[in-house]
């Protein structure tokens, strides 16, 4: 009865966390929606030394905290990745993974990987139903499609490297937020109502995020007295606290109980790794982002060394000529993206090749500049990904820049809360391809190197980035967003070298998407004129609007004085900047 309260509360409350920070998927709608809208940015927020810039203002002010109390840029990013995992639970997480990538003052840069893996026991074949056929729902929502976690072992292992204060300090606020518990704002509280009352097959998922079976509503204070004691777990004992011992066992043995396959002996053997970042540069601007498992990087570089070739300032921002040049060079990049990359430790990624000038210029010479390309014949389509992950951008006094993007995957991730643990469980194994040769019209690709093998890392589309010039520090940008990742960072880039906006207004402009296949553009809304849409639309191009795409949540530092400049996007309703 009371589980069957929650689900119409909950989907009465689904509006609400649609347009707020649930991110759920939008998909594209049709053209006559197109209405034009300028956007006015609020000044970026200002500060002389450090500033955060997360999906969660709580968040925020917890790594700004660090900061203020003598923690690095690394130490802020790990204790504000701990507080995410309590405040903005859709995306932040322990039970997820994800990417950072860190410049350090010297210009030095790295990249920690803890993406998710495949556990030991995975194979290509584990998607298909007892009939054979392919399951979406295996794939993508069962406890198969959980990957074992990585998020953990990443702040671990970054802090063991790269951090300066006590590690205790950086998850003790997280475990603060979740015992003593914080006031619900209304779109989050609409938000963990939608979840607790469409699942009621995971009665840990309703504990957690019901009251006693009821909605909460905002205004009221929500505790999570089990995340908060595995919080502490981790605080005591380092990645072992969640790795190994009670924690480990508790999931394993929800595992077992949903027909899952991540085992003990899964968790205890998974290492975060660090990495060189990919780095490319455009116009002269030094861009640093991630490698794979992460497709971001590559695709991002390939994309912009494709650019540079055009004069997209005078084409104009979001004009026909230059939304139809980027639209080609993204479906360029996409392409490549599925056919070609997937987890280094596993497969050959041709990454010099693709990131190479060389390379751009043979791409440029493919380009019609005034009529669209085909998408190629193998019809492979690729579906549009719910919009939940979450990024946040760090930089500290002395000029480190941390950038982390993480995820569960989809919003709420596979929805498993591991009872008496209080976490959420990703469903990351939905990144790898679904079978092998199986590529459809409707959304799969079968190529060989993305496919589920023991501890491969699956493919991703997370493009944490950093962006550098002369040496000095310029911004720190990422997004959530699934495959439209990589297009809004690049965006935010552009928008910052081409058309000089200062990062609020970078943040806030409107963006594009194409990502090869399915073969269109997808335009925020507002954010083209019907006579724009009318000349892409001659130029052979299909455009759709669509809902907003991305939360880049930014840093740029101020030339002229060097002050941190913080852009929370203001696209998500609890984000915010705290400067130091
Ligand atoms: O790693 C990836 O690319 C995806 N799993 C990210 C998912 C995502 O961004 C969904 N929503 N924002």
């Amino acid at each position: 009865m009371r589980i069957k309260q929650l689900v119409i509360l909950g989907l009465a409350a689904l509006a609400a966390a649609c347009s707020q920070t649930t991110q759920t998927a939008q998909q594209p709608q049709a053209i006559d929606a197109v209405v034009y809208e300028e956007v006015v940015s609020a000044p970026p927020v200002r500060a002389p030394s450090g500033m955060v810039v997360a999906s969660n203002i709580m968040a925020s002010q917890v790594g700004r905290n660090v900061l203020r109390s003598g923690g690095n840029a690394v130490d802020a990013a790990i204790a504000t990745g701990f507080a995410m995992a309590v405040v903005h639970p859709s995306a932040g997480n322990i039970g997820g993974g994800g990417f950072m990538v860190i410049r350090f003052p010297d210009g030095r840069v790295t990249a920690i990987d803890f993406r998710e893996k495949a556990p030991l026991a995975a194979h290509s074949n584990m998607f298909l139903d007892e009939n054979g056929e392919y399951s979406r729902d295996i794939h993508h929502n069962s406890h198969l499609s959980v990957g074992v976690p990585g998020t953990v072992a990443g702040f671990a292992k970054a802090h063991e490297q790269y951090g300066s204060a006590e590690w205790s300090d950086l998850v003790q606020p997280a475990v603060d937020l979740a015992g003593e518990g914080f006031t619900l704002t209304q779109s989050l509280a609409a938000s963990i109502g939608f979840v607790a009352g469409r699942y009621p097959q995971y009665p840990a998922t309703v504990a957690k995020f019901a009251n006693n079976g009821l909605p909460y509503e905002a205004g009221e204070v929500w505790r999570q007295p089990d995340l908060a004691n595995t919080l502490t777990s981790i605080m005591h004992h380092g990645r072992d606290g969640f790795y190994k011992g009670k924690t480990a066992r508790l999931l394993a043995e929800e595992m077992v109980r949903g027909g899952g396959m991540i085992t003990e002996e899964d968790l205890a053997r998974y290492e975060a790794q660090e990495r060189e970042p990919i780095q490319g540069t455009y116009r002269g601007y030094d861009i640093i982002s991630m490698p794979p498992p992460s497709s971001g990087g590559i695709a991002m570089v390939e994309m912009l060394n494709v650019l540079e070739g055009y004069d997209l300032t005078s084409m104009g921002h979001n004009s026909a000529a230059y939304i139809h040049h980027l639209a080609e060079a993204m479906r360029i990049a996409f392409r490549d993206r599925a056919r070609l990359v997937a987890d280094v430790d596993f497969v050959d990624v041709p990454i010099e090749h693709l990131t190479s000038k060389s390379y751009a210029r043979e791409l440029r010479a493919t380009i019609d500049d005034s009529r669209a390309a085909v998408s190629a014949p193998e019809d492979i389509q690729q579906p549009y990904e719910s919009f939940e992950t979450t990024h946040y951008s760090v930089v500290d006094g002395d000029g480190m820049a941390v950038s982390v993007t993480y995820t569960l995957e989809a919003g709420y991730g596979s929805k498993i809360v591991v009872p008496g643990a209080g976490f959420l469980l990703n469903n990351e194994m939905g990144d790898f391809n679904a079978q092998p040769g199986l590529t459809t019209a409707t959304g799969l690709i079968g190529t060989d190197g993305n496919l589920a093998r023991p501890e491969q890392r699956m493919l991703s589309s997370m493009t944490p980035a950093i962006l550098a010039k002369d040496g000095e520090l310029v911004a720190v940008v990422g997004s959530p967003g699934g495959r439209t990742i990589i297009n809004s960072v690049m965006q935010v880039i552009l928008n910052i070298i081409d058309f000089d906006m200062n990062i609020q207004e970078a943040v806030d402009a409107r963006r594009l998407h194409h990502q090869w296949l399915p073969d269109r553009i997808s335009i925020e809304a507002g954010g083209v004129t019907p006579e724009i849409v009318a000349q892409l639309e001659a130029m052979g191009h299909t455009v759709r609007v669509r809902g907003s795409q991305g939360r880049t949540n930014s840093v740029m530092i101020d030339a002229r004085n060097g002050d941190r400049l913080g852009a929370p996007d203001s696209r998500a309703g609890d984000a915010g900047a705290a400067g130091n």
